[in-house]
């Protein structure tokens, strides 16, 4: 069918390029880009012998020319930026310079501040219209699956929706006292931030970890879970009319809290240059060069994710709940792909999302959240790719 660049060759494009390779009738060529060319020729021969023609090439995402460059030497039909938030807005600007789709997983946010907000990639709706491609933003687990299982609730089972809430269990153990399941740098800068989530048509701003509460998640079993902001909050609530109230918690195990508040306290999470033996570090970057690799915890960790969203509305004047969640083993991830089921859950609908647009099931000019497409292409593709999902229509709800 069709060619993708794939940008950024780390734990959650490993397991997308693995996707994309059992997935040769879709992408029958692909081409692994990244910084460090070594890891994307690694993954290469890892994946010889199969029906996908792979190449690789380096690239520094974060200079245009060198993107445009690229694209218009393989000529993909999309491009997958599986790189760090930092380089959305570049990625796109290859794009539109040489008409080409546009797919990432996580949304715009400036190395110096950590905020994300859509913003940044919502200002190229009108060039991406023009340019007559489209941009599919946010298509990993949360951001992405949690937007499609909205769409998905919205058309199949609600009249209105009027309270959402996305629950992220990890119940993963990795053996070492404390490590993140993705980019350290990107995870510790969400998890350090304020908490916030949306009711009454307003904003209501929590300190971090402010907000807990306890859940009894299906094979996992009870864990402590926070309130944090999430990014898909951000657009659930313009996509999601009706809406009341919309919440985003995430569980963490006491150990990982107590490393981070340290951490913190002692300044190791600041992203403020200072000054070391003559040279300017920022201490977050510092302290991922000494945390384990995310790729790395593939063969240590056991155990199982339960990510899903409880959704309370109408449906025929009746009120009615429903929830919609995957579990997810760590083991099972390690032992079809090679890496944990963090990784897993977001290479997975990222790949998806790609072939969605290249088979111009989910193409549209401008820039789009998954919530805007039609959801039943992608969760059959959740079923059939290796993330199933389950429903509840009497789930626990969160007080
Ligand atoms: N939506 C979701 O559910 C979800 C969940 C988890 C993660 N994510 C997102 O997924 C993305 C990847 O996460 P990850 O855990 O795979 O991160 P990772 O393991 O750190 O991998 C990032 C990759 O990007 C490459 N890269 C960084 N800067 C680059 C640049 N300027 N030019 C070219 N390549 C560059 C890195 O190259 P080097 O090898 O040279 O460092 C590395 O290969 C992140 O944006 C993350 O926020 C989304």
């Amino acid at each position: 069918m069709g060619k993708a660049l794939i940008v950024g060759c780390g734990g959650v494009a490993g397991v997308a390029i693995h996707k994309c390779c059992q997935n040769s009738e879709v992408f029958e060529e692909i081409c692994i880009a990244s910084r460090t060319k070594s890891k994307c020729d690694a993954l290469k021969a890892q994946l010889e012998g199969g029906k996908t023609k792979v190449t690789t090439a380096q690239v520094d995402a974060d200079n245009v020319e060198e993107m445009v460059a690229l694209i218009e030497a393989f000529k993909p039909d999309v491009v997958l930026n599986l790189a760090l938030p930092y380089q959305d807005l570049t990625i796109m600007e290859a794009c539109l310079a040489t008409g080409v789709h546009y797919v990432d997983t996580a949304n715009y946010e400036p190395p110096d501040t950590a905020k994300f907000e859509y913003k940044w990639q919502w200002a190229y709706r009108e060039r991406f219209e023009k340019a007559g491609i489209t941009a599919l933003l946010g298509s990993g687990f949360d951001p992405g699956v949690t937007g499609v299982f909205t769409a998905y609730a919205l058309k199949h089972h609600f009249d209105e929706i009027h309270y959402i809430d996305i629950l992220d269990c990890n119940g993963g153990d990795h053996g070492y006292p404390f490590a993140t399941n993705f980019n350290p740098e990107i995870n510790i800068r969400e998890v350090t931030s304020k908490g916030r989530y949306w009711e009454e048509g307003r904003w209501v701003e929590t300190q971090p970890m402010e907000i807990k509460r306890e859940y009894d998640f299906e094979a996992v079993g009870q864990k402590d879970m926070y309130l944090l902001y999430h990014e898909e909050l951000e657009s659930l609530v313009q996509n999601v009319p009706g809406l009341k109230r919309i919440r985003f918690f995430m569980t963490f195990g006491q150990s990982y809290l107590t490393h981070l508040k340290c951490l913190e306290n002692v300044g190791m999470t600041s992203i403020e240059p200072i000054e070391f033996e003559g040279k300017q570090i920022i201490p977050l970057q510092f302290l991922k060069a000494v945390l384990p690799d995310p790729a790395s915890l593939g063969p240590r960790t056991k155990g199982k994710t339960n990510i899903g969203c409880i959704f309370q509305g109408v449906k025929d004047g009746k009120p009615k709940t429903y929830y919609l969640y995957n579990i997810c083993d760590h083991e099972e991830c390690y032992k079809e792909v090679g890496s944990q089921a963090i990784s897993y859950t977001t290479g997975v609908p990222a790949m998806i999302g790609a072939m969605l647009v290249m088979q111009g099931l989910w193409q549209k000019p401008g820039v789009y959240n998954v919530e805007e497409f039609d959801p039943d292409p992608f969760m059959e593709a959740l079923n059939k790719w290796g993330l199933p999902w389950q429903e509840s229509f009497a789930p626990e709800l969160v007080d």
